[in-house]
């Protein structure tokens, strides 16, 4: 691992899996076969990492959910969509060879499995299908109950339809084409009953289906405890505007204002004190950075609540004060 904590993977294979889905398979950079003895940082079901890679536009960091067991860390396995209108980082990871070395960030999780559930179900919109196969592997290794739905809008746009086949949980997958009448909005109710106690549904997909589908399990009475979501985007720009506070970074005792209308990782920066950034969104948690003192004004959708009332991680990309200083461990 690097100073930066950063971990050097190669890239060992890339394998097109549907409409413009690139499967890549990264190893660490000391091995090249499956089961030997190195071994990448441990992955939770649901979690994602940070690919660093250089973008005509110059470094890009972007997230991508692993797909693979998390029983097993001898690869990350991601699958990106090359986005149409993207910013530069899909077309980057489709334009990777073999052998390619890459720097990657030791994967978080904030998409994760309720250890208590006694029924799963997972619903996935497009390349919203990623964490949830790692979420299916662990509850088939577990011999849980679950479902799974996969939304897409024909047969041909399927992401990893391939991969999916060869999984020995694929008796649970239903696959629904929007091009059939089977999208997911109007038919909701239909993957969605009545709650009852011991169930949980995970969705992940675009802010219409999220949406959708949390207001279905409202109407139909599931706890909001029940109901886990990852989006890709936020519905709305995160508004990271506010009153004026001082940050305080402990290593030094340094003492940094950060105006109305800026950020802590712009001030951090332009002091010179570089922080990890890549959504800059309040979704990914790549800025996350610990709290010694003050109260955070957290602004992230990646902190859970119980997480958030701890006040002891703040989101430095969008978050801001609620006391008059914040003490940042760094
Ligand atoms: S950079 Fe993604 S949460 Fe801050």
């Amino acid at each position: 691992m690097s100073a930066a904590g950063l971990v050097e993977v190669v890239v060992h294979s890339l394998t097109s899996d549907g409409d413009r889905v690139l499967l890549v398979d990264l190893r660490p950079v000391d091995t090249g076969a499956v089961g030997t003895d190195a071994k990448l940082p441990p992955f939770e079901a649901g979690a994602h990492l940070d690919l660093h890679l250089d973008s005509p536009s110059g470094s890009v960091v972007r997230q991508y959910s692993l797909i693979g067991p998390d029983d097993d860390t001898s690869r990350y396995l991601i699958a990106v969509l090359r986005e149409r209108d993207g910013r530069g980082g899909s077309a980057a990871v489709h334009g990777l060879a073999v052998g390619t070395r890459l720097a990657v960030s030791p994967p978080r999780n904030s998409f994760r499995l309720d250890p208590g559930a006694g029924h799963s179900v997972l619903l996935a919109g497009g390349i919203g299908v990623t964490p949830v196969v790692a979420m299916a592997e662990r509850l088939h290794r577990q011999g849980a109950s679950f479902e799974l739905h996969v939304y897409s809008a024909t047969p041909q746009t399927l992401p990893l339809a391939r991969h999916l086949e060869g999984r020995p949980w694929r008796d649970r997958v239903v696959l629904h084409y929007s091009s059939a009448g089977d999208g997911f909005r109007g038919n909701a109710q239909s993957v969605i009953p009545r709650h009852t106690p011991g169930r949980a549904l995970y969705v992940c997909g675009p802010l219409g289906m999220i949406a959708s589908a949390t207001a279905c399990a409202s109407a139909r009475e599931w706890p909001r405890s029940a109901v886990h979501t990852e989006q890709f985007a936020r519905s709305q720009a995160v508004e990271t505007a506010g009153e004026e506070f001082t940050v305080v970074v402990a290593s030094t005792g340094r003492e940094l204002a950060v105006g109305p209308e800026e950020t802590i990782a712009a001030v951090l920066r332009r002091h010179g004190i570089e922080t990890t950034l890549a959504c800059e969104q309040g979704l990914c948690g790549s800025c996350l950075t610990p709290v010694l003192a003050g109260i955070p004004d957290h602004r992230d959708e990646v902190q859970s609540p119980a997480e958030r009332e701890t006040n002891t991680l703040i989101n430095v990309c969008c978050s801001r004060s609620l006391s008059p200083s914040l003490t940042l461990g760094i």
